[in-house]
């Protein structure tokens, strides 16, 4: 394994005004995705839709990095050109989703725990030889009353995370490691942090455990949040400031980048929480974004399903991608989000 390697391509991926797309949704997700656009979820109009995504021109101005799925990384353009060559072309380095879901975890009902480990070594190998040069692993993490998460839910799950970055790092590939504690529920902002430093705890013990090069990873977290249901909606300024207190004190200062994951905030919302982090830094790390539905639900709806509308679906991706690369320097404005972006 070539440390330097691995950490050349984490900061690549962290690089100023970019951040990751996030596009490695499962055969089941994606096919929830495309209902809500009255699309049926075949191959082809799976393909479809990420060649619209991936093809958007200037892609590589704000995205540093896509994540793929098992069948995307094999899929190619309709001219016959493989994705991941598209990405590489377009500046945007290719990553995939190593983990095979959430699962009931045993003994503990209402919770979840990621499997995926099994095999897992040659599955990475050949993801590097399809062109993959990261990779990501989510584990769920729930809040409801008092007794979810347990702590056994957080531990194997921070375990299994331990299991896969090592793993990850051995094949040269960087490992984006995701807790992602849900926003479902009507807990406080507080219960949030709480729920988020413990996990976050449990997983870097873990972490370093299992020999983990710091420099070479980056964590995909949730942001510290009010639950979805909370009467009490907390203001970006009080995000960005819980989640920097919660991070600071968990999360060690080699670790090169944090890029959030959208986890269900509307996508300007997710926008101005990350940009009023950014607005009070300098952070020790890199503090950016792997969305996915906060990138692509716009794109999603502009594009319909339809050939015609495959360069709305593009400008409104360019849009969101610009928007969260001025989120990355605390630039990011409402008078901003008015203004068209040309494709
Ligand atoms: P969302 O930004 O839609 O939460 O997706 C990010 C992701 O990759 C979840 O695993």
């Amino acid at each position: 394994m070539s440390t330097e390697t691995l950490e050349a391509t984490a900061r690549d991926l962290v690089a100023p005004v970019k951040g990751i797309l996030a596009a490695d949704e499962s055969t089941g997700t994606i096919e929830k995705r495309l209902k809500s656009i009255d699309v049926e979820s075949t191959g082809e109009a799976r393909r479809s839709y990420r060649e619209m995504l991936f093809t958007t021109p200037g892609l590589g101005d704000h995205i540093s990095g896509v994540i793929l799925y098992d069948e995307t990384i094999r899929q190619s353009t309709r001219d016959g050109v493989p994705f991941t060559k598209v990405l590489e072309d377009a500046g945007a380095i290719p990553g995939i989703k190593v983990d095979l879901g959430a699962k009931p975890l045993a003994g503990a009902p209402g919770e979840l725990v990621t499997e995926g480990l099994d095999g897992l070594r040659g599955r990475l190998e050949e993801y590097r030889e399809l062109g993959a040069r990261f990779t990501k692993w989510r584990a769920v993490i729930a809040i409801a009353g008092d007794r979810i998460p347990s702590s056994y839910c957080i531990h194997v799950n921070a375990h299994a995370l331990g299991r896969y970055a090592a793993l990850s790092q051995e094949a040269g590939l960087v490992p984006i490691v995701e807790p992602e504690v849900l926003m479902d529920g009507g807990h406080t902002l507080q219960r949030c942090y709480e729920v988020t430093e413990a996990t976050l705890q449990s997983v870097f013990n873990e972490l370093f455990s299992q020999r983990i090069v710091y420099e070479g990873m980056l964590l995909k977290p949730n942001m510290v949040i009010s639950g979805k249901d909370c009467p009490e909606q907390a203001s970006p300024e009080e995000v960005a400031k819980a989640t920097i207190r919660c991070f600071r004190s968990v999360v060690p200062a080699a670790v090169p980048g944090i890029v959030f994951l959208s986890g269900g905030q509307g996508d300007e919302e997710a926008t101005a929480n990350l940009n009023a982090m950014n607005a009070l830094g300098p952070h020790a790390w890199q503090l950016s974004f792997s969305y996915g539905r906060a990138l692509q639900a716009p794109s999603l709806k502009a594009w319909a399903g339809s050939d015609a509308n495959v360069e709305a679906g593009q400008q409104a991706l360019a849009h969101r991608a610009r928007m969260n690369g001025a989120a990355r320097d605390g630039s990011y404005t409402a008078e901003l989000e008015k203004e068209l972006t040309a494709v």
